[in-house]
């Protein structure tokens, strides 16, 4: 493993104050086998190679297509739509409205007599935004990788506001062949379910750095060594069934009055981007990265996220022995 001696994973915190649907046949969804990706970016690139190493017939439209010399093995590119409707289409086009709703309805428009599957890429946009001017909104679905899209294990697949269960279970089931565990949520929500969980905790770090009550360091130890290893184990959820509701229920009556309730973005990461101090790769955020190698900290990052992943995947089972969670069926008052 690199030493990173002096390069800051031993690094200088700064002061925390500086800071419905139509029926459709679904039959032929439910095995999906062509797939095509639209844009050849950082994300199209990756989940190709996915579907191409995992025996999906895999093309990728872009407009460079003849100059692509990096294409994953497998994969085949092509500048204008074919003649044969592929079974899904995966967008990976800039994160704006105009952008995406112009491919698909480019897609619709090549294939009005196929069932053919559309899912965006977007990791924030609105499902029901972007699915305005769509002819055939049972066929809209989402799914959100997280970078790099080749390695990383888990990916979420979310239905869009006319899509029905079988249409979200067909490319979840698709995504789940190339190698990925799938999150599937089957109603639409900004944000899927991980960023979400994600951007609540981040608010009240941030709310908490912010107040002078912690600083960031304290929050990254704090995450690291308590949080994240018993979430590792546990989960979220199952680890509270674990150590017992009746302490957890009057913990939530006295702390969440108390939590960060503001409803907006938190302004302290809004102007350390404004002043360019936007992390790692400007040598400020809320460290101090100024002289760091900034490829190989990322590096050193997502090696240890392989390893520890390979850990988890070998040694820890997904529920505790005997066990038998409950789904979708639980809700208030059960
Ligand atoms: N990068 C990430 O970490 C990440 C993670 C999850 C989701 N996403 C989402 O994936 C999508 C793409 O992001 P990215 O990081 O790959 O962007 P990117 O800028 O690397 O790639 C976008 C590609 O789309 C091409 N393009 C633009 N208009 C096009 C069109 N009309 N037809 C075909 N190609 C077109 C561009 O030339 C470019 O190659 C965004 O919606 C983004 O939010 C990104």
């Amino acid at each position: 493993m690199d030493n990173l001696a002096g390069c800051p994973y031993e690094r200088t915190c700064l002061s925390a104050r500086n800071f419905s649907s139509k029926r459709i046949n679904m039959s032929n969804q439910a095995a999906i086998h062509k797939v095509l990706i639209v844009g050849y970016g950082v994300m199209g690139k990756g989940v190709s190679a996915t579907f191409a190493a995992a025996g999906f017939d895999t093309m990728i439209k872009s407009s460079r297509a003849a100059e692509l010399d990096d294409l994953p093995e497998g994969v085949t590119a092509i500048s204008d739509l074919p003649g044969a409707a592929p079974d899904l289409v995966i967008e990976f086009v800039p994160e704006d409205v105009a952008i995406k709703q112009k491919v698909f309805a480019d897609i619709e428009a090549a294939w009005p007599n196929d069932e053919v599957i559309i899912a965006t890429g977007t990791s924030g946009m609105s499902l029901d935004v972007l699915s305005e001017k769509l002819a055939r909104p049972e066929l809209f679905t989402g799914i959100h990788y997280f970078m790099p899209a080749e390695s990383t294990a888990v990916a979420e697949v979310m239905a869009g506001p006319g899509a029905p269960a079988e249409v979200v279970d067909a490319v979840a089931d698709a995504v789940r062949r190339t190698g990925k565990e799938i999150v599937t949520l089957y109603k639409p929500i900004v944000g899927f379910l991980i960023n979400r969980l994600q951007h609540i905790i981040l608010h009240e770090a941030y709310y908490l750095v912010e107040e002078g009550v912690a600083t960031p360091a304290d929050i990254d130890m704090a995450a690291r060594k308590m949080l994240a290893p018993r979430m590792c184990l546990n989960g979220l959820i199952e680890q509270k069934d674990t150590s017992g509701l009746e302490i957890h229920a009057l913990a939530q009556r006295s702390i969440v009055p108390e939590l960060h309730p503001i409803e907006i973005p938190n302004p302290l990461i809004q102007d350390m981007v404004a002043r360019g101090e936007v992390g790692l790769s400007a040598g400020r955020g809320f460290y101090d990265w100024d002289g760091c190698d900034v490829d190989r900290v990322r590096k050193q990052s997502s090696e240890r996220l392989r390893k520890l992943s390979k850990f988890l995947d070998e040694e820890v089972s997904e529920y505790a022995p005997h066990t038998k969670p409950k789904t979708r069926e639980l809700k208030r008052g059960q």
